[in-house]
């Protein structure tokens, strides 16, 4: 049933690239018109809509994460994000003008639960990203949209957080089409560059050697840092906790640009540092947080888009993702991070698919 893997978790890294097709494809029709079946918002109630909350956990919030900035982006609609399991107790600004979206793999995560009930007791419209077909959050939930994963086992989540990205991305480009806030040409742009990830994942995933190699060097560390900035943070968050899931290691994920307001202290020599860079509008910033943390001895992976050569100057070494705009890189730039943290829990001879003290789905609060 692993296909000849040996961990289910690589065999669904694999899979991504039809993950990611299959929640795709189907939403989109040959006129790049996006069909959300289980999506009841109309433009009127959207014109209602003056707050949209981002709730999950884990790696479903890291979804969220990138989800806010997508729907701020193309919606305009001010976005706030909230780990389920801290969103109640702080009695947030929810009613009947708020668009509330619980992400979930499982859509079963009690925090998760939990919190959309609240939403929906104050009035909220409930949306729900899920992975399972009549799960409870499904259940509960006013509109759905189903990302087509499949059945994920690994514990540590990898194209269920990819799916959820296209599905983000989508409600955010529905969002915006239907309040005229994003223009008909920006809209087919990142449509057509959605549409081309499937097979740009299919080709980052076929030269996994030189991660593997990292791997193979790095698997010893104590300490693990990623930065980046903008979206680009968000997807390292992603990347550490993976690392740490699995792997044991200790590791943190920090906006670039908060190194030197703490974080940099720990720096020391051969501290790993993975540097996320693929931002056009922030490369150089980045390039600059790379050299700062080099001089303190880091030694740097950088991620980057292929043709930005420059990070070879800045980095010990360069990852390079196929190109692509910069508001989708996440879904590229993920995959370098999770084959990593991959394989340096299996040259940590961990249980891959079954981390300790770690439940595929936490049915309790
Ligand atoms: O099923 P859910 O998406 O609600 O699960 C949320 C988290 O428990 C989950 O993403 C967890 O963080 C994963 N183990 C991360 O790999």
């Amino acid at each position: 049933e692993k296909g000849g893997y040996e961990y289910f978790m690589l065999k669904e890294i694999y899979e991504q690239p039809k993950a990611i097709k299959e929640t795709l494809s189907p939403r989109v029709d040959k006129e790049n018109h996006i069909v959300l079946d289980d999506i009841k918002l109309t433009k009127e109630d959207l014109e209602k809509i003056n707050k949209v909350m981002i709730v999950a956990c884990g790696t479903a919030y890291h979804a969220g994460l990138v989800g806010r900035y997508a729907i701020e982006k193309f919606a305009k609609i001010p976005v706030e994000t909230d780990v389920a399991s801290e969103f109640r107790y702080r009695d947030p600004f929810v009613d009947e003008n708020t668009l509330f979206i619980a992400i979930s793999q499982s859509g079963e995560t009690a925090d998760t639960l939990a919190a959309l009930r609240e939403a929906k007791a104050k009035g909220a419209r409930v949306m729900a990203v899920t992975n399972v077909v009549g799960s409870r959050i499904s259940r509960e939930a006013d509109d759905v949209f189903y990302t087509w994963a499949g059945p994920e086992i690994a514990v540590a989540s990898t194209k269920a957080y990819t799916t959820q990205l296209i599905a983000m991305y989508l409600i955010a480009l529905n969002m915006g089409i239907k309040k005229g806030t994003i223009s008909k040409e920006k809209y087919n742009t990142v449509l057509n560059e959605l549409k081309a990830l499937p097979q740009k994942a299919e080709k980052l995933l076929e030269n996994k050697q030189l991660i593997q190699e990292l791997a193979d060097k790095q698997f010893n560390n104590q300490n693990v840092f990623y930065i980046g900035r903008g979206i680009d943070d968000h997807v390292g968050r992603e990347g550490s906790l993976k690392l740490k899931e699995i792997s044991y290691i200790h590791s943190e994920a920090i906006a670039a640009g908060e190194l030197k307001h703490g974080t940099i202290a720990l720096i020391e020599e051969g501290t790993l540092v993975v540097a996320l860079a693929t931002q056009d509008h922030l490369y150089d910033k980045m390039l600059s947080n790379i050299q700062e943390v080099r001089a303190r001895g880091a030694y740097v992976i950088a991620v980057a888009k292929e043709g930005n050569e420059e990070a070879e100057k800045a980095a010990d070494v360069v990852i390079y993702i196929p190109d692509t705009i910069d508001e989708l890189t996440p879904v590229l730039s993920v995959i370098p991070l999770q084959v990593f943290a991959y394989y340096v829990a299996v040259a940590r001879g961990t249980d891959v698919d079954k981390p300790k003290n770690l439940a595929k789905s936490v049915t309790v609060e």
